[in-house]
């Protein structure tokens, strides 16, 4: 298995690891940078990872799949995250999460199949107050109403 980091991203990786004297505190931005260079983090990168910082890929691994922000799989153009934890849920969360499920024709964990979206359902986004909560790619989209999903799915190209 190999993986093709562009050089500009095997140049960061060397950045990090020299950063860090601490190799654990470099395995959550190499995973960063895996994830912003192919969209999630593959059994390949892990492989690579785990080989660049000197952790067997197990590590790398139960690091990526312990925080919910890193993709194990490919992920749609739009990756929707609607958070389902207490005060999102309070606020109806879980009617939110029901209505982008019928709009968009998937579960929570499924793309559409022309790769447009990736709908899942995530814990907290740290935006409690602004409940309930949507991050769409790197945007967040608080105070949400069904309304004001549907203009925000709809407008986007
Ligand atoms: S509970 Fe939803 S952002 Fe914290």
């Amino acid at each position: 298995m190999s993986v093709a980091f562009s050089d500009a991203a095997r140049s960061e990786l060397e950045r990090i690891r020299s950063r860090y004297p601490d190799r654990e505190a470099a395995i959550l931005p190499a995973l960063h940078l895996a994830q912003r260079e192919f969209g999630y983090v593959s059994d390949e990168a892990i492989v690579y990872l785990a080989d660049l910082l000197g952790f067997a890929p197990a590590r790398i691994e139960g690091v990526a799949t312990f925080y919910t922000m890193y993709n194990r799989k490919p992920v749609g153009k739009y990756h929707v995250q609607i958070c389902r934890n207490i005060s999102c849920s309070l606020l109806g969360a879980e009617h939110l999460i029901e209505h982008v499920s019928k709009k968009l024709g998937v579960r929570p964990g499924e793309t559409t199949p022309d790769g447009k979206f990736t709908l899942t359902a995530v814990e907290c986004l740290g935006s409690c107050g602004t409940a309930p909560v949507m991050q769409v790619n790197d945007d967040y989209h608080e105070s949400l109403t069904e309304e004001k999903i549907d203009a925000l799915l709809d407008r986007l190209p």
